[in-house]
């Protein structure tokens, strides 16, 4: 190699030590007499000093050097004079003064600081993405994902479960998003999709007679970008035969529980890891991912409301809608503009307004609350007691602020749940050095597609519903539940997966209910169903975001920072500028004709 060391790795041990060093000029200082620059590599910054008089050569190369130039660097590890140690950094106590150096290749100048972790317009890191990954951070990135999946490749290798690789081009895959399509040059008119996710590949790998497949997956999916979204993303695949859900939900807390401890061993965990019913999360947080570090949870006041002459808690309820609500812990006080804030916050995630009731600040307990020392617009239209008996619900205190909403019943927790979200955030109520996991469980097979009008999955088409309610798929479908689970962390999904249907009568039966015809099913399932003729053996899995995980464990905020060339928010790679156009050529051969846009 051009080097003997890294920067990074030098400290007073290497003191004496002569050493030859190769990275990028992090930043240059000119004493006129010295020169100083902070020399980086993958794995740290060292201070190289040029001092004339030891070299005057390797001093006139120096005063050339600038930002990011490749340079090589020959000298003596020293202790740095006494009072000119730094340290903030981990080379801080020692530099390097250099005898001999060389300029590998010259840098125009970056469009934006390297060497400081500061603000920049994303789409500009994008476009240089390879210089935005030499920034400390993006680095510290890029090696914790690289840990997280060798990691997870061990631990799932010593379990017993064998890593197989299935195609990219390959036909649909239901998972509820759009596909990619590949048009196919030998056979005119036809496309491969690329995978949503190997479901079925996994599936056919157990009838297959591989028991425990795993794999580190790309999967595509033609949705809008998020901040937890991706066109093209990674997950953890696994599907095992002869099990039920309890051996992968062991499985999955066993591997977080250790990727933990072995990657973040600051970050404390909930164990045994809650599991939550879907009803249960959704009438208690409003959503089926909460963010269980913190309570705040949702109360159901419809019944209290009722009672009350206030027109627009009786007027909701008696369309079928629902009076709900959260309790913000010494919130009395907050001011006209506080809850006015509020106000938009819920009516931007789609509720028309928030009912504030502020449960007198001079009250010493709630006992000794007055009516006139509450404040809220609905006063004149409750009584003392539905205050009381609302407040009650929620364990609050006088001093505690109430948000209400009503609306129907889809609006209301999507609100909450949203609301409940910002006021933790606001009030600091997330422990940052907790990952909440929990698994969600219990999701009803189907949901009716009012839009469609028709049934659509859960999940994906290839869950069981529980034995039990297989007779329900006739009489009433919206009672099934299926073999489903979620794995969810700090309010996201992780992952889910199921239990899956493994004869062909069963999945047929599944796929009708969905409004697949006959000849539809057979073109789009026809080689799995068949498949499942040949001793399919009963069998279940998980997918787990690998995204998310390294987004979760780096303490990021979006997938995009712990990818390395990920798409911005309009599906476009900006370092490559893709997608692109293509020739007449390439189209002619792929037998496409591009229609005009109106
Ligand atoms: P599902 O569709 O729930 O299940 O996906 C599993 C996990 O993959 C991650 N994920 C994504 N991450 C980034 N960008 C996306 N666009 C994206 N979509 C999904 C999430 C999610 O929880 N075949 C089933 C799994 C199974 O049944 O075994 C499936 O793919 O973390």
């Amino acid at each position: 190699m051009l080097k003997s060391h890294s920067c990074g790795e030098l400290n007073k041990k290497h003191v004496g030590a002569k050493v030859t060093l190769a990275g990028w000029v992090d930043r240059r200082r000119d004493h006129g007499d010295l020169i100083f620059i902070d020399l980086r590599d993958r794995e740290g910054v060292v201070q190289v000093v040029f001092n004339p008089e030891i070299s005057k050569s390797c001093h006139q190369t120096a005063s050339e050097m600038r930002s990011e130039y490749v340079v090589r660097v020959s000298g003596e590890v020293a202790r740095r004079p006494r009072g000119t140690e730094n340290p903030k950094m981990a080379t801080g106590e020692i530099e390097v003064i250099a005898y001999d150096t060389a300029i590998l290749n010259p840098s125009k100048t970056p469009p934006f600081y390297i060497n400081e972790d500061i603000e920049i317009d994303e789409n500009l890191r994008l476009r240089y993405r390879y210089l935005d990954l030499r920034r400390a951070r993006m680095r510290e990135n890029l090696l914790l994902r690289h840990q997280v999946v060798k990691f997870i490749r061990d631990f799932i290798n010593d379990k017993g479960f064998i890593e197989v690789e299935t195609p990219i081009l390959i036909k649909s895959t239901p998972e509820g998003a759009r596909d990619y399509l590949v048009p196919s040059r030998l056979q005119p008119g036809k496309f491969y999709a690329l995978p949503q996710s190997p479901q079925q590949l996994k599936q056919l790998l157990m009838v297959a007679g591989v028991e425990k497949y795993f794999q580190i997956a790309r999967c595509f999916r033609d949705e809008d970008t998020r901040a937890d979204r991706q066109p093209e993303f990674t997950q953890l695949d696994l599907e095992m035969s002869f099990i039920d859900e309890e051996d992968i939900l062991k499985l999955i807390e066993e591997l977080f529980t250790a990727m933990v401890a072995a990657l973040k061993p600051e970050m404390r965990l909930i164990k045994p890891f809650p599991r939550l019913s879907y009803n249960e999360a959704m009438a208690r947080y409003g959503t089926d991912k909460p963010d269980l570090r913190f309570g705040l949870e949702i109360r159901d006041l419809s019944d209290i409301a009722a009672q009350s002459s206030f027109s627009i808690f009786r007027s909701v309820i008696s369309e079928g809608g629902r009076v709900k609500g959260i309790c913000v812990p010494g919130g009395a006080d907050y001011s006209r503009r506080q809850l006015d804030e509020l106000n938009r916050l819920v009516q931007g995630l789609g509720a028309k307004g928030l009912t504030t009731i502020a449960l007198g600040t001079s009250a010493a307990s709630l006992d000794s609350l007055t009516i006139g020392m509450v404040k809220s617009v609905a006063v004149k239209f409750l009584t003392l007691e539905q205050i009381k008996e609302m407040a009650e619900r929620f364990g609050a205190k006088a001093g505690d602020l109430l948000l209400i909403i009503a609306a129907k019943p889809e609006v209301v927790d999507v609100a909450l749940a949203g609301l409940r979200q910002e006021m933790a955030r606001r009030l600091k109520l997330a422990d940052p050095n907790m990952f909440a996991f929990a698994f969600i469980e219990g999701f009803p097979l189907l949901r009716r597609d009012e839009g469609a009008g028709r049934w659509a999955s859960e999940h994906h088409p290839f869950t069981a519903p529980r034995d039990e309610d297989i007779p329900l798929l006739d009489s009433a479908p919206q009672k099934v539940r299926g073999r489903h689970y979620d794995f969810v962390g700090n309010g996201y999904e992780i992952g889910g997966g199921s239990i899956r249907i493994h004869t062909a009568e069963l999945q047929r039966k599944v796929f009708r209910l969905l409004g697949y015809s006959d000849g539809e099913i057979e073109a789009r399932f026809g080689h799995l169903l068949e498949a499942f003729d040949y001793g399919a053996p009963p069998h279940g899995g998980i997918a787990l975001g690998v995204d998310r995980i390294a987004m979760l464990l780096a303490g990021e905020e979006t997938i995009r920072e712990v990818i390395a060339f990920p798409k911005n928010q309009n599906a476009v790679d900006l370092t490559f500028d893709a997608p692109s156009p293509v020739t007449e050529e390439q189209l002619s051969e792929l037998h496409l004709l591009l229609r005009e846009e109106d």
